[in-house]
């Protein structure tokens, strides 16, 4: 049991540890529900720690017997851990305690899934496995003993002996216990080998349960890649003889870096293209680099608190972004960082969970594995990158590696290895850490006897606790064109760093038009007054891929907002405009995808909210329904061009080139599927021989009413297959109409392979519903009230899992009365029901504000 009332903790209250720790020895004797976990470990008093007695974090165990320097003592046990006086100088302490694996559904320690023991300790599950200071600067090195019957036994570092019964597992390198990993299980590997730079041969593998054999290749290739990269660009080598991922089917997140051990939810490393979509082997690719590269960027140097949590996570999504750009389509993947960017860290800035990349406070770290730490915190590293370049970037990084290895280090390290490499004060630059919120930038122009002014004005508006912040530095990547479409102004990036600025560009012979915030080289929001005329004629013409891309989206947005706010027809000119790029074969065709989706309907609510109208959901989803289907008359003889030019004869290949070819193809499906009334759609479903194809006909199917036969034969088709049977759940609900969504959801958690133990299921279910916006948002407050309802379920069972989807919620400050109010006693139940978790209390009271 937790205590009632978990208080925040402050990062300004930081104190080094009172005691150190050099080394670890674990035994386990494995026992769904009798484990127990012998820990020998070496204390010492820290030279620079406040002194005291020792404190041992420890939560859901038994205490069976404890020794400090062979001899018995009875320390102070609380619900949180342990106090204990100890000598002022080094001693052993030994303990004994008992868990039971298989009560843990809250998937935090050490757990089973489908009958296989393993562990997640980030960010405090080491706590949940035995007494232990769990904090990330305390780092030891560690041997593992694993006594088990059970086929294959694992952990971190290098294997060391094993016999009948048991195995043996030695770490070299110090790490903190958030990385310690632990597996047992029956299960099969795919091996490989890599041979790192320096010579030294990596025994590589990935382990799966029986059955899943068949979907490894993918993300052993995708691993191999990594390593060579990271040699390549970082000089960054592998440092263990073994590098060893296993698939977890019951797993909270997406994956874990565990030293040597990476655990991966099945969804982000199974793969095989019959049930696998392009998408998902791109973020497979995308999550095996991303954990993999963390073995420099984390657990090297790790993070002294979880304060600094985007030391790790920032700089590790900014590298594999770099390496996803490497391997396929970087202007592709910059709009598609960019759209998730703004659905998820602009949305988050935007309302009551706003917080600092670098959060000053938290009550529960869980909480703050977010969009903002993650996603933004990149944004901050390739901010800085444009600012120093690329070389002085680079020499930075060797300086930080060389400087920090195996330390647990801080953001103001990682800002001094850029001054003391580049001379530059980054003062200002910190506020992009400790201000919450997203900067508006106003732009207006002026032109007059050849010389060009761009003036920027930022803002940025207030966030819970923080209302006044000062102006930040903002790369602005500018380039001009002439009114004939030729560049007459290269990519140049303008540093603004006073609260209103301007720049000026001499000799030009007319006034330009700009392109503004290329590659979108600052996580900001452009403010500027233009002309739908000049956004097509930048459409057209840019010849930056993200702005051209930004072009056609914003407008997009005017012909929606003007179709919802003023009941404006769908506007030929945008129609045209996006015409005129889906048929322009000189362009990539997943550019022209891409080109062809529209903002989403929460885009667009927070579009509406802005600019000073009460979003309607149902009328968002009306408009959006209008505007896809003019297209669809306006375009059919480029759709029906399209799709037959764009299927792909080769076999299989999940790789940009076909990738691209596919999405194009499926979105000229989708537009025919407006007109036809689902018959294409239903061959391609009959057809499909990968997971691409099919589940883009299935998904067309459903959005045009026709999916009953497709769900039935689907479900046959798929039965055995846990991460296929995800989409089937998630598609019905996501594709269902607004008036339908929750009692689709309602209906498909009585279906017998619904189970809330699984996250992956119930997001595929739940947080599928939160999908369908206009579904969720019903008027009716039939979505809000099955939401509730099974967070309120799952929360005993899962805090973390419910504690993050109750961010579905916090937009609700957007919408009418009606739905507010409907919001807040929803909110109300949740927080009155008896027990809930510390997790989910914190969540909801924030969003309630
Ligand atoms: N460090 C992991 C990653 O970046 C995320 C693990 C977070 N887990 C958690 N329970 N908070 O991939
Ligand atoms: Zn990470």
């Amino acid at each position: 049991m937790k205590d009632a009332a978990p208080q925040a903790i402050y990062l300004a209250d930081y104190t080094p540890p009172a005691h150190l720790v050099d080394h670890v020895s674990l035994t386990f004797r494995l026992d769904p529900e009798k484990t127990r976990v012998l820990s020998r470990i070496s204390f010492r008093p820290n030279p620079e720690g406040p002194g005291g007695p020792l404190r041992l974090d420890g939560e859901d165990l038994t205490l069976i017997s404890a020794r400090i320097d062979g001899a018995e003592v009875t320390p102070q046990v609380t619900p949180r851990g342990l106090t204990m006086e100890v000598p002022d100088a080094p001693f052993t302490w030994e303990a004994e305690v008992e868990i039971a694996p298989i009560n843990n559904t809250a998937l935090e320690g050490l757990y089973m899934s489908n009958g296989m023991y393993c562990t997640q300790c980030e960010a405090e599950g080491f706590r949940k496995i035995t007494y232990y200071p769990d904090r990330p600067d305390v780092m030891a090195t560690f041997d593992v003993r694993i006594e088990s019957d059970e086929k294959i036994k694992l952990s971190n570092g290098n294997p060391g002996q094993s016999g009948d019964g048991f195995a043996e597992w030695h770490d070299p390198w110090p790490k903190p216990a958030y990385l310690f990993a632990l597996v047992a299980g029956d299960l099969i590997n795919h091996p490989d080998t890599f041979t790192t730079k320096s010579g030294k041969d990596v025994e590589l593998n990935i382990w799966v349960r029986p059955g899943d054999e068949h979907k490894c290749a993918f993300g052993m290739e995708a691993l191999k890649k990594s390593m060579k990269w990271d040699e390549d660009v970082y000089g960054r080598e592998y440092d263990l003889d073994i590098f060893n991922i296993v698939a977890v089917d019951d797993f909270n997140m997406g994956a874990m870096e565990n030293k040597g051990l990476n655990i991966f939810n099945s969804s982000a490393v199974l793969a095989s293209p019959e049930t696998s979509t392009d998408m998902n082997f791109e973020r497979i690719e995308a999550i095996i680099a991303h954990e993999y590269f963390h073995n420099w960027t984390g657990n090297r140097i790790t993070c002294r608190d979880w304060f600094q949590l985007c030391l790790k996570e920032g700089l590790t999504v900014f590298r594999d972004a770099q390496f996803t750009a490497d391997m396929r389509s970087e202007p592709v993947k910059r709009i598609d960082d960019v759209i998730t960017l703004r659905a998820r860290q602009f949305r988050e800035d935007n309302g009551p969970l706003a917080h600092p990349v670098r959060p000053a406070s938290f009550v529960e770290i869980n909480n703050f594995y977010t969009a903002t730490v993650y996603e933004k915190g990149a944004e901050l590293i390739g901010m800085l990158k444009t600012l120093v370049g690329d070389e002085a970037y680079y020499k930075a990084l060797d300086l930080y590696f060389e400087r920090h290895d195996g330390d647990a280090a801080t953001i103001e390290d990682w800002l001094k290895v850029f001054e003391d490499t580049t001379g530059r004060d980054l003062a200002q630059f910190k506020r992009w850490y400790e201000d919450a919120g997203t900067p508006r930038v106003a732009v207006s122009e002026d032109y007059a006897d050849g010389t060009y002014t761009l003036t920027f004005e930022q803002h940025t508006p207030p966030t819970p606790g923080q209302d006044d912040k000062p102006p930040r530095v903002i790369p602005i990547a500018v380039g001009l064109l002439s009114p004939n479409g030729d560049e007459v102004q290269p990519t140049k990036v303008l540093e603004m760093t006073e609260a209103r600025q301007s720049f000026t560009f001499d000799n030009l012979s007319s006034k330009p038009i700009p392109s503004i915030l290329r590659g979108f080289s600052a996580p900001v929001i452009i403010e500027r007054d233009t002309s739908n005329d000049e956004r097509a004629f930048l459409l057209a013409h840019d010849t930056d891929p993200f702005n051209k891309w930004e072009a056609g989206r914003d407008l997009a947005r005017n012909a929606l907002v003007a179709m919802i706010r003023d009941g404006a027809a769908p506007d030929e000119a945008y129609i045209d405009a996006v015409h005129t790029v889906a048929r322009d074969d000189s362009l990539d065709p997943a550019f022209r995808a891409l080109a062809l989706g529209l903002p989403s309907q929460d885009d667009l609510a927070q579009t509406l909210f802005d600019t000073g109208t009460t979003p309607d959901p149902q009328a968002i989803w009306d408009a959006i329904e209008t505007l896809r289907h003019a297209r669809a008359e306006r375009m059919q003889d480029t759709a029906t061009r399209l799709y037959a030019q764009f299927q792909v004869s080769e076999p299989y290949r999940p790789d940009a080139e076909q990738s691209g070819a596919r999405s194009l193809a499926n979105a000229a499906l989708s537009l025919i599927n407006r007109l036809d009334g689902g018959a294409q759609a239903q061959k391609q479903f009959d057809t499909a021989d990968n997971m691409t194809q099919q589940l883009a006909a299935f998904s067309c199917l459903l959005q045009a009413g026709k999916g009953d036969a497709a769900t039935r034969a689907f479900y046959d088709q798929w039965q055995n297959d846990r991460l296929v049977i995800d989409k089937w759940f998630m598609m019905q609900v996501v594709h269902a109409a607004p008036e339908d969504a929750a009692a689709t959801a309602a209906r498909l958690t009585e279906h017998p392979d619904f189970t809330m133990k699984n996250p992956n299921r119930f997001r595929a279910t739940l947080g599928a519903l939160t999908m369908n916006a206009a579904g969720f948002h019903h008027v009716s407050g039939a979505g809000y009230d099955r939401l509730a309802d099974w967070l309120i379920r799952l929360d005993p069972l899962n805090p973390q899992t419910t504690a993050r989807m109750c961010s579905a919620f916090e937009t609700w400050r957007r919408y009418d009365d009606t739905r507010q109010g409907l919001i807040k006693s929803q909110l109300d139940r949740i927080l009155a029901t008896p027990n809930l978790s510390p997790d989910t209390t914190e969540m909801v009271t924030r969003i309630r504000g």
